[in-house]
């Protein structure tokens, strides 16, 4: 099993470039499922979700080409199934993205529950209540939803939620529906955005992406088309909460400043210098940061994809901080990791507080989660000492060659792939 070992303490500083975003280009490949052409994807990243989504793809009967860096093509030519396997499904969750566009192409699916995962139960009720008001037959057989339907019909659909997954799923399910769809109460994330303008891109008809009523009028049949993933603001959030604790300057490249308002507007709270230009954020952290309240909410509120990131700069400031966290009920297990570290941290219900020290000290500590292990990885930078991260496997889900971007920051940071001691 993988390691991340750091040497802390040592100044950052430099520019780094953000990947595509992960978010976006997972339900994107998933939507190529309703092309009857050829799509050619580019700036997709490199990294295990997508290689997965490549292979629930293929497994499908879309063809994969990789046509260069970060370029890939999924075409089918032939018949694609409606079943996706439970093996591939159970390890990353989005997989459910391909429900809504073989529903909404072959008016049928079968697609193995996700089930739960260390943030939270997150279920798909959101989403299948979806399929069943454009007409589909949904049931549950063997761990599987199914659904079925003669055709699907436009609809108004309310969602109990803003959920990105379910917002999703319905854009792509109702591309083929007869009609009007509008999905109200739907997420705004930029990633939805970035859907709805890849899906307009083969001829559909999308409206409203990014504001809470998304308005998509069925079409007959889709094209191929050339379409480029954003950035990826998470990523992006990600380095900027690392900065926040070096004097850099740290510049963070290739990312959409519209995206992050709700992030530069903590990261100055917390009395960073932020200098924002068209496609790159510098980043200079004060002395020591202020403390702040954050609370996670759905786009444009605070990303709660950056909550452990921010929890563990916040290990570090100067007095108390409060993190609440309002999308999942339990996504707090970096929190005992970072106690390992000499952090002051409590929960108290969906809430940490935060008692800023004057140090963090390296310890061996374990990526529990995507985004915990990105903490402990900012942690492990600015901690006296080393530290080493194991169950990296999580971390290659959402950073493509983290290590090495690191250390073009100046940072002492190694991946070693053998667990000596195993
Ligand atoms: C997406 C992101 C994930 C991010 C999350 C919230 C991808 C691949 N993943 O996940 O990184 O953390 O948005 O910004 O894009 N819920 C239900 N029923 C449903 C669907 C969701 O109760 O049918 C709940 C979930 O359990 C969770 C909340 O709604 O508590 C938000 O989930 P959702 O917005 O759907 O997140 P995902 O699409 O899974």
């Amino acid at each position: 099993m993988a390691k991340i070992i750091i040497e802390g303490g040592n100044k950052l500083s430099g520019s780094v470039k953000v990947g595509g975003a992960k978010n976006a280009a997972l339900p994107i490949m998933a939507g190529a499922i309703l092309s009857e052409g050829p799509v050619v994807l580019s700036n997709i990243p490199h990294l295990n979700d997508v290689e997965t989504m490549e292979k629930v793809l293929s497994a499908l009967g879309i063809t994969c080409k990789k046509l260069g860096p970060g370029t890939i093509e999924l075409s089918s030519h032939s018949g694609i199934s409606e079943e996706a396997p439970y093996e591939l499904v159970k390890t990353m969750r989005a997989s459910f993205f391909v429900m809504g566009p073989l529903l909404g192409r072959l008016k049928k699916a079968r697609i193995p529950l996700p089930g739960g995962c260390a943030i939270g139960v997150r279920p798909v009720d959101i989403h299948l209540k979806g399929f069943e008001m454009l007409g589909a037959r949904v049931s549950l057989d063997a761990g599987c939803a199914v659904a079925t339907a003669d055709k699907l019909v436009g609809a108004p659909i309310m969602l109990d939620f803003p959920s990105v997954g379910a917002t999703e799923n319905l854009m792509m399910a109702a591309v083929y529906a007869e009609g009007t769809t509008v999905i109200n109460n739907a997420a705004r994330e930029p990633e939805i955005v970035d859907l709805g303008n890849f899906l307009n891109s083969m001829g559909a008809k999308v409206s409203g992406a990014g504001t809470p009523s998304v308005t998509i009028e069925g079409v007959k049949s889709l094209t191929g088309t050339n379409y480029s993933i954003i950035s990826d603001r998470i990523e992006a959030g990600t380095f900027l909460a690392l900065g926040s604790l070096f004097e850099g300057p740290i510049s963070v490249e290739n990312c959409n400043p519209d995206s992050l308002h709700a992030v530069t507007a903590k990261l100055q709270e917390m009395g960073t210098d932020l200098k924002i230009e068209d496609s790159k954020i510098i980043v200079r952290g004060p002395t020591r940061i202020k403390p702040i309240e954050i609370k996670t909410l759905p786009f444009p509120g605070f990303p709660t994809d950056l909550q452990a990131q921010f929890t563990a700069a916040l290990c570090l400031s100067e007095g108390a901080s409060l993190i609440t966290e309002t999308v999942f009920e339990n996504r707090f297990m970096h929190v005992s990791e970072l106690i390992r570290m000499g952090a002051k941290l409590n929960i108290r219900d969906r809430t940490v507080v935060i008692n800023g020290v004057d140090k963090l000290i390296g310890a061996p500590v374990m990526a529990t989660d995507l985004r915990a292990g990105a903490a402990m990885v900012i942690a492990g930078l600015v901690a006296e000492g080393i530290t080493e991260i194991g169950n990296v496997h999580h971390i290659d889900r959402g950073y493509d060659n983290f290590v090495d971007r690191l250390k073009g920051l100046g940072a002492k940071i190694t991946r070693q792939e053998q667990d000596n001691h195993a």
